[in-house]
Order: C-alpha cells, then structure tokens, then sequence
C-alpha cells in the first residue's frame, strides 16, 4: 500500500525512493531456490569468509556490564580508532555502520534542489540517500576501464552541488583513486566523501597514502571507514570517520545517543589489539582475489576487471551464454554472488573473495558452462543442448 489518504501521506521524496536492496540472505536464497542452507557459498555482500579476530568472542563472552549504556562520547573507541588510522580523535565519529554515516552526511548538506556528484558504476547506496533527501544524483562518466575521470567529475558539478562522492576502491569495479585525484577533487571547495570500506585491501601503499590523514588540513574532506570488511564484523555494524573539525558537532547531533553498541566497541579493541592477525586475513584475502581473477580470465567467454577490493567484477562477453542462464548454473550450485539492475551492469556480477574452495566451487562451475559452450561449438551431431541446463 503506498499512500493512506489523500490527507495522510509520506514525504514525496519517501514515496519515490527506490529502497535500496542488499545482498540476498541465505535465508532469503534458499527459500527461493531450494538449495539448503549448508551447501550454499555467499559471495554477494563482500563480507569476509572467515570469522572475526578469536579475541572478540572470548571479550564479548567474558563482558559483564551489558545493563549499562555504553560511552555516549565513544572516547576511547575514537581514540583507538584515531591511533589505527593516524589522526587526532577530535576529527572521529564512529557509527552503527559506515551506511549510517552516509545517511547522515545527506540529511546535514542536502535538501530539495541540491545535488550530488557521483560515477557510476557505484555504490547503490549514495543515490538512494540522495533521493531520500530530495535531492539529484549527477552521474559523472568514468573512463573505459572504470577508472575516476576526474574532468568529467568537475566538468559535472553544477551551483547547486553539495557533495561529490568518490568511492575508493569503487564497488563494484575494484579501481583505486589515488591521492593526486582526491587532492585535484578538494581544489573544487565543494564538500568531497571518500568511501574506504574497501581500502584495507588495496595495499599498505594505498593505506598509508590514504586521503584520511589530510582531514585535518582541509576543511572540505569527509573519508569513511567500516569494519564490516577487513575486520570480519559486518554483523557487529561499526563504521567511522574523519571529519573537518567544524562539521563534527553538527553530524554528531544528527546521529542518535549511544550510536554504537557496547558489542561493537569491544569488537572493535580485540580487533585493533590483533592487528597482525588481521594482517595475515587481509594478505590472504588478497592473494585468493589475485587467483579468482586468474581463474575467472583463463574462460573466453568472461572478462574479469582488475580489483583492490575483496570483490572482482566480471562480465559475460559471448552472446551465446545470458545472464540469466549464467545465474542459474552458480545458483544451481548454491553459489549467491551480485547481480545489478542498471542497464550499464547488464551483463556484469560481482562475486566476493571467499576461501579457496569457493574460488575452486566457482572454477567448476565455469568449466562446465565452457564445456558445453565449446560443445555448441562442435558439429551438429556431437553437440548437446543448451547452457541453460
Ligand atoms: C562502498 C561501500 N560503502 C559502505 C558500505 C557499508 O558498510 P557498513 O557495513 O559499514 O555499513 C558498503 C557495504 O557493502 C560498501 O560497499
């Protein structure tokens, strides 16, 4: 039902949003298909395939004060936040998830008439904000191999532009942008959000050259972090900032008390105290996306983008295979991984890196759809049926 009355209504902008959709649960998918729950991989939200940090358990098992509030300040989750990333905790807010901030962010700059400068492919999430806040998203292009064109993105600012929102490394596609790009973006003196939910995965190099340290120098520059990631703690919902001192207060009042959970700032120290266990996570997840790709673009029919995530992008390149036919055969082996609904990812899914046996349990899968394409290939007699399967 989408309107009461004709007295009693939602806000226009409310009614028009498309909600946006997150990856199909395993619940969700296997009601859906009928494959059971155990025999499913879930590679479509690029959560990490294995559990967090073994110290979070044992400090959330062993915790006895749940029956108080946490810190409503999150000092000292701030301060330890601030160590990790390098900055002074005056310019961190901490979240119930980095989506939080960017909602937030939204309703502090934009209203009816404002818009916001993205480039698609992109997160999903950045014009469901905006739309929500009644304003207009403005999709700059990006270049062929996905990369941020920063001229287009300037050449696509307009009066009323509040925000440009880069995502580095972009999701879906994987590309990095590096810090010269960032720096020539502030130049504009419009308000510039680097999402980094991924940038743990983009190199120590990326890390340590990451746009968050130059907060405290520039008055225009929001980065936003998550541990949903790296950390192993999507479930736990914790994301963060850095924000120009002068914007801190006015995000803060637009966020509820106790935004984060007493669990999460617990997550949150065993994490940072297990930093080089954490690292070794990263490292493999890394070395596993280098294989995945490797995989995926040793079959013709595909073509996978180069990733710093913890997700590879790819795209069906021969007619012959849909995508709808393509969806079937992974779902058929209980392997859940993201497809779009825009019209420019058409062709394209997004698969999470997960272990090396579900890199392996994809392999297999795309061998047999090569089988048979290589087999409709073949003289008609010896060629069997379809790839739909
Ligand atoms: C680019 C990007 N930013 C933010 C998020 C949300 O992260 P969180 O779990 O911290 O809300 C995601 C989650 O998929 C993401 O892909």
């Amino acid at each position: 039902m989408q309107r009461m009355n004709g007295r009693i209504q939602v806000r226009p902008e409310i009614a028009r949003v498309e909600a946006y959709v997150p990856g199909e649960s395993l619940e969700a998918f296997s009601a859906r298909t009928g494959v059971p729950m155990e025999r499913l991989i879930k590679l479509n939200s690029n959560e990490s395939p294995y559990p967090a940090s073994p110290r979070v358990a044992k400090a959330l098992g062993s915790y006895g004060q749940y029956n108080l509030y946490p810190d409503p300040d999150a000092t000292a989750l701030n301060a330890a936040l601030a160590g990790y990333v390098g900055v002074d905790p005056d310019y961190i807010i901490s979240s119930n998830g980095s989506n939080e901030l960017i909602n937030v962010l939204w309703h502090a700059f934009l209203g009816p008439g404002d818009s916001v400068v993205t480039s698609p492919p992109t997160f999903s999430l950045y014009t469901t904000a905006t739309t929500l806040a009644g304003g207009e998203i403005i999709m700059a292009p990006r270049r062929e191999n996905f990369d941020l064109d920063v001229a287009a993105t300037i050449a696509a600012l307009r009066d009323d532009t509040k925000l440009i929102m880069v995502c580095s490394p972009n999701n879906p596609t994987g590309n990095y942008v590096p810090r010269a790009d960032i720096e020539a973006l502030l130049e504009t003196g419009r308000i510039v959000v680097v999402d980094e939910a991924y940038i743990e995965f983009a190199g120590d190099e990326a890390l340590a050259e990451s746009p968050i340290t130059l907060v405290p120098e520039r008055e225009n520059l929001v980065v936003l972090r998550t541990f949903s990631k790296w950390a192993g703690l999507a479930g736990m919902r914790l994301g963060y900032g850095a924000f120009p001192l002068w914007l801190v207060p006015h995000v803060r009042k637009l966020q509820l008390p106790f935004e984060v959970n007493l669990a999460a700032h617990i997550a949150a120290h065993e994490t940072l105290a297990d930093l080089p266990f954490l690292k070794e996570r990263i490292r493999q997840i890394v070395a596993e996306r280098e294989r995945l790709t490797r995989t995926l673009s040793s079959f013709g029919f595909l073509r996978a983008y180069p990733s710093r995530g913890n997700f590879v992008l790819l795209e069906l390149t021969d007619p012959r295979l849909s995508l709808p036919e393509f969806r079937a055969r992974m779902e058929a082996a209980g392997i859940i991984i993201r497809y779009f609904r825009t019209p420019d990812l058409a062709r394209h899914a997004r698969i999470t890196v997960g272990t090396p046996e579900h890199t392996d349990a994809i392999a297999a899968v795309l061998t047999d759809i090569d089988n048979q394409l290589n087999a409709m290939a073949a003289p008609a007699e010896t060629a069997p049926a379809t790839v739909a399967g």
